[in-house]
Order: structure tokens, then sequence, then C-alpha cells
């Protein structure tokens, strides 16, 4: 039995080269067990026919508004009804526009309008259009209606261009169609269990009014928090000097150092699982003065640094109290995967997370980041460049699955 037994997918195919990609989507869906009826767009009619998504969804496809045969037989309305899940998949920059102006001017549109079902999009144009003011205008709107997105990813597109702008893979699609389903009934995969989380960077005080820090912006690990709560978690998240707002239904510690922070995870245990997503100052000034330090004719003050607690191997090294399922992040700008699995090794935890964030990744302050998940036992998974919200979603589900029973 496919995970998608017994659902009923409406697939509004929009106007790309990519609805030849829904085709394969259609069938994707099918074998997981959904039963998938298809609008077409008149922009997704030039790219592929009706009679092509209909053979392959095995019910016939549905164009016009004025269909006089369909609107005495279905109509609009009950299309709008008669499913579990809308996804747009290609949603190109015109479908989004509509979708988050309300505008209704063909079928695809005032299904969109008229459904109170949840709506998953897969965003696929240009790179300059996906980057253009208006369209990422238009994609805040539509999220802020709690419309899902998945992708688009990065790559080379048909003009040859390359960047932001294509459509998820119809696999992922698929899985994003199963999280929002998920999420829609209600399940909470991790009721009853607390995940401690870190996130943010740390602030490490040179005199009362310097500090060393670094680049990080607290977005993934708050988005994990956020997601964790989503699945029924109690979480506690314990936060270096970051300007998000704390996420919904989670408790927040905030702390500014590295001893702080350990020391707010420690009080913080037990904990089910333990996710260690804050970029911790390896380093503090040594000597730390109550007063500030003034300019002088003797020079610079020399910096001399002492190492701080490794908060990450400090709890999963813990003998007694250790969280069951303890979670590392890996922040590289080389040779990512062979350090992420050094680090697997050095700090004793059961899963690593692994991020590219030399520069020109933008993942550092960015709102999207690519991973790889690697094991204790060497496994090593690549997930393609998703928002971060989709990346903890993705994670949060894993930690579900992999936490051992209480
Ligand atoms: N970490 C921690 N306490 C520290 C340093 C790091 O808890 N003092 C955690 C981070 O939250 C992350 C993991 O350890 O989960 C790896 O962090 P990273 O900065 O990638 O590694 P480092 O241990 O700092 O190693 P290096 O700087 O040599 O890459």
């Amino acid at each position: 039995m496919g995970a998608l037994a017994g659902k009923r997918v409406l697939l509004v195919i929009g106007g790309g080269i990519a609805a030849y990609k829904s085709l394969d989507l259609i069938r994707r869906l099918r074998e997981r067990g959904a039963a998938v009826r298809c609008v077409l767009t008149k922009g997704a009619q030039e790219f592929v026919t009706p009679l092509a998504a209909a053979s392959l969804a095995g019910q016939r496809a549905h164009t016009d508004l004025f269909d006089r045969a369909d609107e005495a037989d279905i109509g609009h309305i009950r299309l709008a009804r008669d499913a579990d899940a809308v996804v747009v998949a290609p949603a190109t920059a015109n479908l989004m526009a509509r979708l988050a102006g309300g505008h209704a001017p063909d079928l695809a549109s005032t299904v969109l309008l008229a459904t109170t079902l949840p709506i998953l999009i897969a965003p696929a144009m240009n790179v300059r259009m996906w980057l253009h003011p208006a369209t990422q205008r238009n994609l805040a709107v539509l999220q802020g209606d709690g419309v899902a997105v998945v992708g688009p990813n990065v790559g080379r597109m048909a003009e040859a261009e390359t960047g932001p702008g294509r459509m998820a893979e119809p696999e992922e699609i698929a899985d994003a169609v199963e999280a929002l389903l998920a999420r829609s009934n209600g399940e909470k995969p991790l009721a009853g269990r607390h995940l401690l989380v870190t996130s943010g960077p740390t602030h490490e005080p040179i005199d009362p009014v310097r500090y060393l820090a670094n680049r990080s912006s607290g977005k993934q690990g708050h988005a994990i928090a956020a997601a964790a709560a989503a699945a029924g978690a109690r979480v506690t998240l314990v936060s270096g000097p970051v300007t998000l707002a704390d996420p919904p239904g989670v408790t927040v510690v905030r702390i500014e150092s590295a001893r702080e922070m350990l020391a707010a995870v420690e009080a913080a245990l037990p904990a089910d699982i333990a996710v260690f997503a804050a970029a911790v100052a390896d380093w503090r000034p040594a000597a730390f003065g109550g007063e500030k330090i003034k300019k002088g004719p003797e020079g610079p003050p020399p910096l001399t640094l002492t190492e701080n607690p490794d908060i990450l191997a400090t709890i999963a090294r813990r003998t007694e109290g250790r969280p069951p399922l303890v979670v590392g992040f890996a922040a590289e700008t080389t040779d990512v995967i062979a350090h992420a699995r050094a680090k697997i090794a050095r700090k004793g935890c059961d899963l690593i997370v692994a991020n590219d964030v030399s520069a020109a990744t933008g993942v550092m302050g960015g709102d999207r980041n690519s991973v790889h998940l690697i094991g204790r036992d060497g496994s090593l998974e690549t997930w393609p460049t998703l928002a971060k919200d989709e990346v903890a979603r993705r994670l949060v589900a894993r930690l579900a699955e992999l936490v051992p029973s209480p």
C-alpha cells in the first residue's frame, strides 16, 4: 500500500516547460496510491496535451471554465472540493500572481480561489522572474495564506541560465504532498517528546562593549524549533543573539556566550532529542576585564583566545542523561562530507547535518540550505537545495522516525 493510498490529488498544471515533468508526477502520485485528477491551464496545453494527462491519470483532464459538459457533470466548485489536496505544478509566475491576488479568469485559478483544501505549489520559472520582487512578494503572500511550497531547485534552466527556478523533481513533490497531508490531518509524530535545540551565534565578550561573533542568523535552528513544535514536541530553544521572532509554542532561553549556552542546555535536560544547530564560537577572549579597554600609547592590546567548551561533544559524551538522539551540524567551506564524517566520530553524535557555508552559497543568513545527512553508520543522503523551513520539516520528520521509543 502506498503512503497516499485512498488520497485524491487535484493537480493543476501551469504553462511552463516543466509541465512535462508533471506527467511524471501523475505517475509518481499514483504509484503511492493517490487518485489524480488534472486541470490544465491554456498555457499548459502548449506544452502537454489534456489527453496525455488524462491517460496517465486514468480520468479525464479539465481545461475550460465554461465547459457545458463539465459544469453539468462536475463543475469548478466540485473540482475544488472533491480531493484531499491541490497541487500546482509547475506554478508559473503568472499563476502565483493570480493566486496571490485572488484573480480567477480561468478554470485553474477559479478552482484555486474556490478551494478550502491544502494547497502545495511547485514554482518553476526563469531565474530572474523568480528573483523579481513581485514574485517574491507573491510568494510571501501565498506562504502567509498557508500555501505550502516545494522548490524551486537551483540548476541549469531551459534558457541556459543557472540559478533557482527549476521545478522540484516529481519525487520531491510527491514527498511534499505526503508531508502536507500528514500536517493537515493533524498528525503529531513528536507528541509527548522533548526536543532541545540550540540556534544562532554566540557573542564572546572582549570587554563590556565589544565582542567576538559570527554570521549565523539562527534561521535554520529556529525553523527546526518551529517544525518540532508543529510536530507536537515540547521544545526548548536555547538561542544566541538573533533578530528573529520567537517561534510559536516554543520555550526560548536567551543566552550570549558559549559557556552560558552550555549551562542553559544542561539545565534543559532531560530531552529525547537534542539538535545542535548553533554556530558556537570556538574561542573566547582569555581575559575579560570588567572595564572598557582604552586606546593608549602602547598600541592595540593583544587579543589572546582560549577554547570554549564544545557543547555538542559534552552532551553527546555524557554517560548519564544523554539524549537518545543527538544531532550535530557541520558548517564547512571545503570538503564538506569528509570533514562532517570526521566530526561525527570526534563529537560522538548520532547524526550530522552538513552544510556548505562558503560565501558563494549564501547559506549563512540566507533563506535556503543545501544539506547532507550523515549517519554514525556512515550513511550519506544529499538533499536538494530547499527553503530552511522545508529542511526543518524534513529533518523533524526524520528525527521522529529515528528517535527510540520511550
Ligand atoms: N558546537 C558546539 N560547541 C562548540 C562548537 C561547536 O556545540 N564549542 C557544535 C555546533 O553547534 C555544531 C557542531 O558542533 O552542531 C559542529 O560545529 P562546527 O562549527 O561545524 O565545528 P567545530 O567543532 O567548530 O569544528 P571546526 O571549527 O574545526 O570546523
